[in-house]
């Protein structure tokens, strides 16, 4: 399974902040933001990855990610012209995906999924598409799931009034080869964007949605408000701070994996003179 990671957008709610530099840059505590979505694709096992971002900031990306040899993945870019919509990621992504399935992941989705591991293992050979299902206080901000009592879906919204369920749907998805075709079928809604929503609802129609509701004990954070943003910075803070372990670090997801052996993570510890290092240290002998 190939992975789309897309950082491009306008970030505009977090204006001033993002006039100058992409949101998926920028900190979320103590690594940038796109550091927590790159570990969640690593940690899916997915080491091949397209990041596609804006014609302004794809150099800044190459700086930060390089070619992902250094975790043993690897990373390659594309740029998105203008924020067109989600959707428009399969479409950009086309050769890069080729015959395999995908997995997309927004930049500015953070996740902290204690038993990831389980979830992948059956969301990864998929027919069809797998999403997620999230119980929030404020759904009508997202795409939004209703079910039954008996969990079969019932409809499919994007950013509703007045939201039929609390489940909104994470910026984490799993597709078949089909997303391609289907993100091709769609058109840009009155906002003007190709919508996610709109690929899964085909998928959903030929009766090929799986949905995931994530249990209570998963932490799904955006941050694209400099609310939610400040949120997002205090709940990674007071977790690794009471664990003494990290939340979104790319070095260890990738040494979990085995992409990385002990003398790469060695090294790697080595370009960081400070706390980071240190714990990349500690986990060698671990
Ligand atoms: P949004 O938060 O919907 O949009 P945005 O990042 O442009 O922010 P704002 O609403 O404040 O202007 O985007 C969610 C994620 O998807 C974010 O990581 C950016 C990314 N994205 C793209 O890369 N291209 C797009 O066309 C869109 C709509 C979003």
């Amino acid at each position: 399974m190939k992975g789309i990671l897309l950082a491009g957008g306008a970030g505009t709610r977090l204006y001033p902040i993002t006039i100058p530099i992409s949101k998926q840059i920028i900190p979320v505590y103590d690594k940038p933001m796109i550091y927590y979505p790159l570990s969640t694709l690593i940690a899916s096992g997915i080491n091949d990855i397209l990041v596609i971002t804006t014609k302004k900031d794809i150099d800044l990306f190459k700086t930060l990610l390089q070619d992902g040899s250094q975790w043993g993945c690897t990373i390659s870019y594309a740029v998105q012209n203008m924020p067109n919509g989600i959707a428009e990621s399969f479409i950009i992504a086309e050769e890069f995906i080729g015959s395999d399935n995908v997995a997309l992941i927004l930049g500015d989705n953070i996740f902290y999924f204690p038993s990831l591991k389980n979830i992948i293992a059956n969301s990864i050979n998929i027919q069809g598409a797998t999403i997620f299902a999230y119980h929030v206080s404020d759904p009508s901000r997202y795409g939004v799931v209703e079910f039954t009592p008996e969990n079969k879906i019932v409809s499919i919204e994007e950013k509703p009034k007045y939201p039929k369920s609390n489940y909104a749907i994470p910026g984490f998805y799993f597709f078949d080869n089909h997303v391609i075709e289907y993100a091709k079928n769609i058109k840009p809604s009155d906002r003007g964007e190709l919508e996610i929503t709109d690929v899964i609802k085909q998928y959903y129609q030929d009766k090929l949605l799986n949905v995931i509701k994530m249990d209570k004990g998963t932490a799904w954070l955006d941050t694209g408000t400099v609310g939610s943003l400040m949120e997002a910075s205090q709940f990674v803070h007071v977790l690794e701070n009471r664990q003494g372990l990290k939340v979104g670090c790319v070095e260890e997801q990738a040494y979990l994996m085995n992409y990385i052996n002990d003398n790469q993570l060695k090294k790697l510890s080595t370009h960081f003179n400070n706390e980071y290092g240190e714990y990349l240290k500690t986990l060698l002998n671990a």
